[in-house]
């Protein structure tokens, strides 16, 4: 009985939207006529369901049932919303009033009544960051709709903001943690929650200098790279890697260090005296770009040797850096590890910082010592 009455209705529904003509005007109630365009979607607009047609659509002729728009562009929105248009960074379409680009008027089967899903929404105008999701060896989660369904605007305001590249927030960091305060799983494994690590390492110059200003994005590009990671340079992805070189295998570090640390086996410059540690941790000092080469290239040596060179630059198995540095934070000095992975196992460094040098004494072997004054004998 129950499924009988509602057939009828619906047919009777059907048959009055198919079969009835225009009225000779505006007509009444215009729902009764034009209801069922937006009758199975998701998200209809609070003045369409509620028939406030008139709200947008003026009737130009009492006679004929012809309609114009009460305005035109953002205008016609302003009358019910603001126009997004008053803060330091602005979106083109949205400020040359082109709503209905991206939403429908009446109504539509997705957020906030959009024409498309999200994804299509934005690279319909930006086909690169279509094609670069796509094309990158390591993409990321944060563009897949299946992971993250808010996609390009969970980082990026559609319409304005006060932040470079229209971010929700700055530094870029913020944004990042929004997803980063937990951990996330990539395809080879779980993500370590950054967050958690960042407030454990907070203060002085325990974070890594891009890091510590949150500019994640000097480093990742979070529309996917060919790298790991996506990394924005060369980074090996494993503990020890073949050596041949710098630039191709840790492009990213050498972005902005130099790369002969790695590259000059004899160290002729004299390595720069820094006798009181606390000015050795601090960046403050204005050094301009010699602060990364104050050891004289670097500061890993003994005496003349260059202990960088010593253990990177090896033809077959090189230890790539992050055997040793962290390369967000860590709470020991120029960012070294507090344990390192060694056969599965995380081994305590238990490095020690002089001033003239340091050392360590990983579980895996005996301690060892460098100088860049003095030569330290160590045992083989
Ligand atoms: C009796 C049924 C009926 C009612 C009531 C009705 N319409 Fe229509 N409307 C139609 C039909 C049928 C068409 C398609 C006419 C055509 O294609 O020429 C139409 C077309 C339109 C169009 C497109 C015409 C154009 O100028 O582009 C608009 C806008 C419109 N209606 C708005 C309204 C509004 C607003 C109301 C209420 C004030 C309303 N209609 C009431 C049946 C109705
Ligand atoms: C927020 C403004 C707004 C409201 C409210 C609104 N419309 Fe529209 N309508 C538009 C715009 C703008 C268009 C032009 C077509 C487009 O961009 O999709 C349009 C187009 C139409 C058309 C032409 C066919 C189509 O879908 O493109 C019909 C019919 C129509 N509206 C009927 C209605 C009816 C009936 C109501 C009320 C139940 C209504 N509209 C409420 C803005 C509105
Ligand atoms: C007559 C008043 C009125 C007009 C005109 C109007 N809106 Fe709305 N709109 C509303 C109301 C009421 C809501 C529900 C409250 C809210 O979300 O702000 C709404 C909600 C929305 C939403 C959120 C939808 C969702 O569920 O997430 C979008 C998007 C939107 N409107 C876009 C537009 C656009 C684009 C225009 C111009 C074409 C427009 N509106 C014109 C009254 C209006
Ligand atoms: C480039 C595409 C695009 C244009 C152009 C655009 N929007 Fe949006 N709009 C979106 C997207 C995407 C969302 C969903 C935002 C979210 O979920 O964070 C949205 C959400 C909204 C919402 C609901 C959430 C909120 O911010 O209040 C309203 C209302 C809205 N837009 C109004 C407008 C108005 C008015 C205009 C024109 C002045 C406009 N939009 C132009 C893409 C656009
Ligand atoms: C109708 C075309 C159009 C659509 C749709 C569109 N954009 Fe844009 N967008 C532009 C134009 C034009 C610019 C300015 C030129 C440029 O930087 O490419 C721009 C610039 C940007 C910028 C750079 C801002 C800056 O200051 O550097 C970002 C980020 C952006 N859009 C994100 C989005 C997102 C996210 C969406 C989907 C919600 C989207 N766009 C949808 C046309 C569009
Ligand atoms: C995880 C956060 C995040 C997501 C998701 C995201 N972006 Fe971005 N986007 C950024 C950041 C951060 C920048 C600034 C990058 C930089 O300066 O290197 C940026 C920059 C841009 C720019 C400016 C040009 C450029 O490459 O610097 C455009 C355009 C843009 N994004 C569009 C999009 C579109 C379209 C989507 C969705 C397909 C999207 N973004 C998704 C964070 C994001
Ligand atoms: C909307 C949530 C979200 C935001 C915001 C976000 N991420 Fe992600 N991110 C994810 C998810 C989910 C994964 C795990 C899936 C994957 O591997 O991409 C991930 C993975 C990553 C990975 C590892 C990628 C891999 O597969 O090796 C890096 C690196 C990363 N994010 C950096 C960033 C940076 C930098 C930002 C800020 C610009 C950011 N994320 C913002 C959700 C997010
Ligand atoms: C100086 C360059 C640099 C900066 C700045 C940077 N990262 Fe990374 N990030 C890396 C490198 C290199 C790796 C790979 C580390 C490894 O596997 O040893 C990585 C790995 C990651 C991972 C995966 C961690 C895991 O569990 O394997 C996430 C997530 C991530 N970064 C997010 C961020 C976020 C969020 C920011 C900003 C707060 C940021 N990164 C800033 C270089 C950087
Ligand atoms: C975007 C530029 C940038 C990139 C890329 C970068 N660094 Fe740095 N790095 C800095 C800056 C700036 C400092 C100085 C501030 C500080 O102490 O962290 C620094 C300092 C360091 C220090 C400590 C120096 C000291 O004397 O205290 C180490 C170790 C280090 N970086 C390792 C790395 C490694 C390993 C990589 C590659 C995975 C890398 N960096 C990539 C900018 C960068
Ligand atoms: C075997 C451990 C080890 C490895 C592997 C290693 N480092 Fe270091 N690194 C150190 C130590 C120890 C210091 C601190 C030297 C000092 O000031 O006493 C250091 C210092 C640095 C500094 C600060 C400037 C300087 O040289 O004094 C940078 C930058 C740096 N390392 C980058 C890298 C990069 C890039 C890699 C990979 C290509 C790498 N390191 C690999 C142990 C290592």
């Amino acid at each position: 009985m129950r499924r009988a009455t509602r057939w009828s209705v619906a047919w009777a529904l059907m048959a009055t939207s198919a079969l009835a003509a225009a009225p000779n005007g505006p007509g009444d109630d215009c729902r009764t006529c034009h209801a069922d365009a937006w009758a199975n979607k998701k998200v209809v607009h609070p003045p369409v369901k509620n028939g406030l047609c008139l709200g947008c659509h003026v009737s130009t002729s009492q006679t004929a049932h012809t309609f114009e728009l009460l305005a035109e562009g953002k205008l016609l929105c302003a009358q019910c919303h603001s126009t997004r248009d008053t803060l330091k960074v602005l979106h083109p379409p949205v400020n040359e009033g082109l709503c209905l680009d991206c939403h429908d008027p009446h109504a539509s089967n997705e957020q906030a009544r959009l024409r498309q899903p999200v994804f299509e929404t934005c690279t319909r105008c930006h086909p690169s960051k279509r094609m670069q999701h796509e094309a990158s060896a390591t993409k990321h989660g944060a563009l897949d709709p299946k992971q993250n369904p808010k996609v390009c605007v969970s980082c990026h305001d559609a319409h304005q903001s006060d932040h470079e590249k229209r971010l929700h927030d700055w530094p870029p960091e913020k944004v990042c943690l929004t997803c980063h305060d937990k951990p996330q799983q990539a395809p080879d494994k779980e993500l370590m929650n950054l967050k958690a690590w960042l407030d454990q390492h907070d203060g002085g110059t325990m974070r890594h200098g891009p890091v510590r200003e949150g500019r994640c994005q000097d480093c990742h590009e979070p529309h996917g790279t060919g790298e790991f990671r996506m990394l924005k340079g060369s980074y090996p992805s494993t503990l020890y890697a073949p050596f041949s070189n710098a630039l191709e295998e840790y492009g990213l570090c050498f972005r902005c260090h130099d790369a002969r640390l790695v590259m000059e086996k004899q160290l002729t410059e004299k390595p720069v005296s820094n006798a009181d540690p606390a000015i050795d941790l601090s960046w403050a000092a204005s050094d301009g770009g010699m602060r990364l080469l104050r050891g004289g290239v670097t500061g890993f040596r003994n005496a003349d040797e260059n202990l960088h060179f010593r253990h990177v630059n090896k033809f077959d198995k090189g230890r790539t850096c992050r055997l040793c540095h962290d390369v967000h934070a860590s709470e020991n000095a120029k960012h070294i590890r507090t344990t390192t992975p060694f056969g599965g196992w995380e081994f305590l460094l238990n490095y020690k910082k002089t001033t003239t040098g340091g050392s360590c004494w990983p579980g895996c072997h005996a301690e060892r010592k460098y100088d860049r004054t003095q030569r330290q004998e160590n045992p083989r």
